[in-house]
């Protein structure tokens, strides 16, 4: 099978992650041949003459046919994206703002290239969920998805409330562990999940919808009373994306800190980890589970995206549906 020579944006806890795990699986054929950072005064456990601060080193490089890009910065994201596309290169990207900002144009890219833009590493990191809501015969038959998927945020509601940390301590130990996003706000208020929810919708339901048009809140107003109340009434707290299909054919969908039952799947996935529960019509109620957040387990999505590139995966267009704008209705409240 084809080699795969990689351009690779971004040496962080995901990049580095890459690295790593690449060294470890050479059965794969892919090479990392270039990357390109933005300060080069850091040390790296890599040697020094990968490395440059040119991102037309990548890009213009003919021998380069995979840009891997995992950077922090989305706007910085999109032009190399944009530019890897149009000089005729494979993408996987990590970055989860990035992509549900841009959706529309990069699915436009994609469509006029013919290349990949593969991004599982991008929601719920380890888990194959974009994968697994490709696989479902027709999206009709997705009748709800409830996930937890920010890592960061789990971490810290399960720290706070199992060790009794304080809110403060536990985003620290989030970011030490490299969970966290290096604008933590992003995490505790929210917005990587609703972004995160938004590329979801997409492969869900073929809804294309910015994140700042989605209904979300975080953490940042939650505490410890809050979780001793639910726990005597067997509930946890948790930070919840979902969709669901409603009668009218509609979709309602957001991002809210919620009170799950503790038979609830979703209530068993503690610290960085990420879980979905999707309801679907033949299989009924499936779960999955596994790391959200981290080095190793975010590299693992991409090693999965760049074998997929060797044959030729590309993600569907989905059916269409519509978004239902900012609407609760009383289902969606427990009793507590
Ligand atoms: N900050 C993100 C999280 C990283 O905590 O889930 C993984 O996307």
């Amino acid at each position: 099978h084809k080699q795969l020579n990689i351009g690779l944006f971004g040496f962080g806890v995901v990049g580095e992650g890459l690295y790593k795990v690449l060294q470890q699986t050479p059965s794969l054929k892919a090479s990392i041949v270039k990357v390109c950072i933005k300060n080069p005064g850091k040390k790296r456990d890599a040697p020094a003459a990968l490395f440059t601060t040119e991102k037309d080193d990548l890009l213009n490089d003919t021998n380069i046919n995979v840009i891997v890009e995992v950077i922090d910065d989305a706007d910085a994201a999109f032009v190399i994206v944009k530019t890897a596309l149009l000089n005729g290169k494979h993408v996987v990207s990590a970055s989860k703002k990035m992509l549900a900002e841009h959706l529309p144009e990069i699915l436009d890219l994609q469509k006029q290239t013919g290349l990949s833009v593969l991004y599982e590493a991008a929601a719920c990191a380890s888990i194959p969920v974009i994968r697994n809501l490709e696989e479902y015969y027709d999206n009709d038959l997705l009748h709800a998805i409830k996930a937890i998927v920010n890592g960061s945020t789990n971490f810290i509601l399960t720290r706070m409330f199992e060790d009794k940390l304080s809110f403060a301590d536990a985003l620290i130990l989030a970011q030490q562990l490299g969970f966290a996003e290096s604008n933590p706000k992003l995490d505790v208020e929210g917005f990587d999940a609703v972004n995160k929810l938004s590329i979801l919708l997409n492969h869900a339901y073929g809804i294309v919808e910015h994140p700042d048009n989605l209904l979300f809140n975080g953490i940042q107003n939650i505490q410890l009373s809050d979780a001793l109340v639910a726990k005597e009434k067997n509930f946890e707290v948790k930070l919840v994306a979902q969709a669901k299909k409603l009668k009218n054919g509609r979709v309602a969908t957001f991002v809210l800190p919620q009170f799950v039952k503790q038979d609830d799947p979703l209530s068993f996935v503690k610290n960085e980890y990420n879980g979905a529960v999707i309801e679907s019509g033949f299989a009924d109620k499936q779960f999955f589970y596994g790391k959200g957040a981290g080095s190793f387990p975010t590299a693992s999505a991409v090693l999965s995206d760049l074998s997929a590139l060797r044959y030729n995966y590309r993600y569907e267009y989905k059916k269409l549906y519509h978004h239902q704008p900012h609407q609760l209705s009383n289902e969606y409240f427990v009793k507590v």
